[in-house]
């Protein structure tokens, strides 16, 4: 995606900037002051989370003999939560800065400083960790280091849904954390409506939220986001060979999707869940640093045991051929809509020098651009010309998401749809009156070619390899 080898990280302000000003990104209730850690998506960012979604469902499902897809609840049993080990473990290290009252994540500060702690720590490991390293970590707020005690903060998000009583804590019911329990629940409705057999993979996209403490890296890191997840159900002895294939493909998918592979690296976790045979994530070398895209996860037979303990039911597999009964254990990928669609905006993002000043554009591959074809007449003045340009438009967006832009001289409309990363623009000028052809312009390369009406559909859908 990116033109060369040099190409640099734009930094976060740049996209941010450009998210807003061109309708991709919105802070949430901006009219209200906001609302912290949720984002609204404008007309082009819907193309583009669409896009996201469309790739992943492309490549995980319907590519796949062996996946299956699944829309579950936002709610479920909150029984479900307890036996996933949510209620009770699913928690930041929390403290609040004693001058300003901002809160922090303890684990975040400590890493300013150098120190990793680890997400598995108890509460009491995190406060001795903290208790020794207060005094040097500062607030990023106030820049102070005058904190509270550190504690376990649950980032379930609870509802009254359903509860009449008006006590929120009484009975709680919460918004989904993850999007694997709906599947992880669903998994004997799958093997009994459709015809997978281990191996198989259940994928689903979906909203889910978290009461995260910090969250100030725009749409990395908010309270309500997307996740698209796949779980793969293994025979135990194979759980390891399918995990390494899962990560090959995973990997291989953002390659080419048109990462620039040294934008990208494995993190392995070194402390496992006690349940888990391996971790690894896919680091992305965002604005603020490596941080995780998504991870691919070996977990055992820990999520079917849970549940079969929790509610009672019987989550063995019987292996038609060899009558072997087993828990199949499940490899996982998870990913969230965000931090794809932050990665493909900055690895898309170039800012170049041409003749009279720079251009920004974004190099995203056709497929995920928000929008595939920009039709403008020439001139405004030339009732033929705009007619033309309108006919052409009316068509081409039965085929393609499609612009029409008549407003200002060419130049300036061709810069507006580099940096909305459209990949070709279609002028109709005085030439066509004449002999019927319209100019194609490359968004890479710039370069004009002239195309007969007629071809013109063709032409495009060559191009766009759709
Ligand atoms: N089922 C496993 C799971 O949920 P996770 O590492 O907590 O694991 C998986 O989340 C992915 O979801 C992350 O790699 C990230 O892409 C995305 N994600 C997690 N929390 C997020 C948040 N607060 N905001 C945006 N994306 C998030």
């Amino acid at each position: 995606m990116r033109q060369n080898e040099n190409s640099v990280i734009p930094s976060l302000a740049t996209i941010v900037s450009l998210c807003k000003r061109r309708g991709f990104v919105f802070p949430s209730s901006e009219i209200y002051d906001g609302f912290a850690a949720v984002y609204d998506y404008g007309h082009y960012g819907v193309e583009l989370v669409s896009a996201v979604k469309r790739e992943w469902w492309k490549v995980m499902v319907q590519l796949r003999d062996d996946i299956v897809g699944l829309d579950s609840g936002i709610f479920m049993s909150p029984r479900i939560w307890e036996a996933s080990g949510h209620v009770a473990g699913f928690s930041d290290p929390l403290a609040e800065c004693k001058e300003c009252n901002a809160r922090v994540r303890v684990d975040h500060l400590l890493i300013t400083i150098g120190i990793a702690a680890d997400e598995k720590m108890s509460e009491g490991e995190i406060n001795a960790l903290f208790r020794e390293n207060k005094d040097k970590v500062k607030c990023p707020t106030c820049g102070k280091s005058n904190f509270t005690e550190a504690r376990q903060f649950n980032l379930l998000v609870k509802s009254n849904l359903g509860n009449f009583t008006g006590d929120i804590n009484k009975d709680p019911v919460y918004l989904r954390g993850e999007t694997c329990q709906g599947i992880y629940v669903n998994y004997k409705n799958v093997l009994a409506s459709s015809r997978v057999k281990v191996p198989f993979g259940i994928a689903q996209i979906g909203k889910a939220f978290r009461n995260e403490i910090t969250a100030r890296q725009f749409i990395f890191r908010t309270r309500e986001f997307e996740q698209m997840e796949m779980q793969y159900f293994v025979h135990p002895d194979q759980e390891m060979a399918e995990y390494e294939k899962l990560r090959q493909a995973r990997w291989d998918y953002y390659r080419d999707l048109g990462f620039n592979v040294s934008n990208l690296r494995w993190y392995e976790h070194e402390k496992l869940a006690f349940y888990a045979k391996r971790a690894y994530d896919i680091e992305y070398r965002f604005p603020f640093g490596f941080n995780e895209l998504e991870g691919v996860h070996a977990r055992g037979d820990y999520d079917l045991s849970q549940h079969a303990k929790h509610s009672g039911v019987d989550l063995t597999y019987l292996d038609q051929q060899t009558h072997e009964r087993y828990i199949p254990h499940i490899i996982e990928s998870s990913v969230g809509v965000g931090r794809t669609f932050l990665a493909l905006m900055c690895e898309a993002y170039c800012e170049e020098k041409i003749e009279g000043g720079t251009r920004v554009v974004l190099r995203f591959p056709p497929k995920m651009a928000p929008v595939k074809v920009a039709v403008f007449p020439l001139v405004r003045n030339r009732p033929e010309i705009v007619e033309i340009a309108s006919n052409v438009h009316k068509s081409l967006r039965r085929q393609f998401m499609c612009e029409f832009d008549d407003n200002g001289n060419i130049g300036k409309r061709y810069r507006r749809q580099d940096e909305i990363g459209t990949p070709y623009c279609v002028t109709v000028d005085y030439t066509t009156i004449d002999d019927r052809t319209v100019t194609i312009r490359d968004r890479d390369s710039m370069r004009q070619e002239r195309v007969s009406l007629d071809q013109l559909e063709a032409c495009l859908k060559t191009k766009l390899a759709i």
